[in-house]
């Protein structure tokens, strides 16, 4: 069976209360005819709850963009998965670029948080991808075989067939500069057959392999044709429902 096609958008730190629940609204009725997908939204830790409430059975599954690795106990300003999952999520961004370089998150912490996804019943997006320096120096293959390595690290092999990796180039996020769909193919493949080296073949087959780097209902058509790549995570493009929808339509 082929995988189903994901896209999710990531609302980042925009949308604040009342705002999140108007665009949940837009979002529900945009994409009330659209089953050729399934979809996903994470909004902030705050409006979590008013958008979980809005798209309640609509299909469209709402998710945390990031966890602590405990779950509950002093550590000011933290969110759990547990908690996540009260105010009704049920997955959650692991390793998000922008939690890496901004907020200092670790391969190490990123593997530790999707520990902490999996024991509150979340389904883990592992975020992975190069710096432009990176690719510049020749090291996609070793940074994405470390982070592939580390991320999933400890985990059971049926955990790792039911998560999500995104494949994000750093350089693409929010800049306006997407991977040509070949670039993106070539390391989408990259990622899918070092699955096939280290786990049991239907992991590899099974897994979803998002693109996520300035996705835009111009350009999404084109990546979402490649074979490897099963889906989307989008930042800008996910803030306005006809945009997504425009994405949505290109599967
Ligand atoms: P972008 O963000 O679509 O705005 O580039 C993608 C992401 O960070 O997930």
């Amino acid at each position: 069976m082929g995988r189903r096609t994901l896209i999710a958008g990531n609302w980042k730190m925009n949308k604040a209360t009342g705002e999140a629940d108007a665009l949940a609204r837009e979002l529900k009725a945009a994409l009330a005819d659209c089953n050729q997908a399934d979809f996903a939204v994470a909004p902030t830790f705050l409006t979590i709850s008013e958008v979980s409430a809005r798209l309640k059975h609509t299909g469209i599954q709402v998710g945390g963009q990031d966890l602590h690795t405990h779950s509950s106990g002093a550590f000011t300003g933290a969110v759990s998965g547990e908690m996540l999952r009260a105010a009704g999520c049920s997955f959650v961004l692991c390793g998000h670029s922008e939690r890496r370089s901004v907020f200092g998150d670790t391969d190490e912490t990123v593997n530790a948080k999707v520990h902490a996804a999996f024991r509150s019943g979340l389904q883990p997006y592992l975020c992975i991808g190069e710096t432009l320096e990176q690719r510049e120096s020749g090291q996609v293959q070793s940074v994405i075989e470390r982070q592939l390595t580390i991320g999933l690290a400890g985990l059971a092999t049926d955990q790792v067939a039911s998560l999500v990796i995104a494949y994000e180039p750093v350089w693409a996020i929010g800049t306006g500069r997407t991977a040509t769909p070949e670039t993106a193919q070539e390391v989408h493949a990259f990622i899918r057959g070092w699955l096939q080296d280290n786990f049991p073949g239907f992991v590899a087959t099974q897994i979803r392999i998002l693109y996520g780097g300035s996705v835009k209902p111009g350009n999404a058509k084109e990546l979402l044709a490649q074979p490897d790549i099963d889906g989307a995570l989008v930042g800008g493009a996910s803030l306005k429902a006809e945009s997504f929808k425009g994405i949505a339509q290109a599967v």
